[in-house]
């Protein structure tokens, strides 16, 4: 059985287009592999709670009283959704041209010493190792403006992609899809465009990854068979 995490950070519980392409993913998923298990994670409804000295000196402690255990409780619960998940659907927009402040705390309640990376100054100038690997990340956005993309009107201005995926590696991701709706804000028809071109990104990216995880004969197996 493969697991999905979605995460949904959204501020807006209607008429979210993250959400929507989440749905969307989810709904093409569970149609093909419905003995899938998927675990939710709303942090746009429920975001969790930004880091403090006291947090860090309790991620930190080599051992931990009881309300040190406590104020990591939640960290901890987010950490086990990470490793048990193969695939992280991530579903977010960009607010002031990054994430929503709830995600971003949820990076910080999740990335944590000798839980999801390990930091040894023996290994030189790159001390930090992720605990995790082999992990898929969808990250499915939507902006309100557009021309984000090299040569575009907003080049250089996505602080939301690059950094979902540089802090991804220390989730363990390896493989990193996203599929992105633009022009929210314009409602025009470059906006209808992209919705639709977003959403019928959706079916093909399921079936890519679905494909990948169906065991392949082994070759001998492939040639008793194709003698048959
Ligand atoms: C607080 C806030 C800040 C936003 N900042 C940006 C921004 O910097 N750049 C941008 O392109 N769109 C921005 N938007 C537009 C959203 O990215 C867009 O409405 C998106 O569709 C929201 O996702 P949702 O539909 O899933 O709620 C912002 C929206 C909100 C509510």
């Amino acid at each position: 059985m493969t697991k999905l995490l979605r995460i949904d950070a959204s501020a807006r519980t209607s008429r979210s287009l993250t959400r929507a392409l989440a749905d969307s993913f989810t709904l093409g998923w569970h149609e093909r592999r419905p003995e899938d298990e998927i675990i939710l994670r709303d942090v746009g409804r429920n975001p969790p709670p930004i880091v403090t000295e006291n947090w860090i000196a309790a991620a930190f402690a080599k051992e931990r009283t009881p309300d040190q255990e406590q104020l990591l409780a939640l960290s901890d619960e987010l950490i086990a959704e990470v490793a048990s998940a193969d695939i992280i659907v991530m579903a977010t927009p960009m607010y002031n041209y990054g994430m929503p402040a709830a995600l971003k705390a949820w990076f910080d309640q999740v990335v944590r010493v000798d839980k999801t990376f390990t930091f040894d100054l023996a290994r030189g100038d790159a001390p930090l190792e992720p605990v995790f690997w082999g992990k898929t990340l969808i990250l499915l956005t939507s902006f309100g403006e557009f021309g984000f993309a090299p040569g575009g009107p907003n080049e250089g201005r996505d602080s939301l992609t690059p950094h979902v995926r540089t802090a991804s590696r220390y989730l363990g991701v390896e493989a990193f899809h996203h599929v992105g709706i633009e022009y929210q804000e314009f409602g025009d028809e470059r906006f209808e465009a992209s919705h639709k071109a977003a959403f019928a990104a959706l079916a093909p990216l399921v079936d890519t990854l679905v494909n990948a995880l169906a065991p392949r004969p082994a070759p001998d197996a492939a040639e008793a068979l194709a003698g048959l």
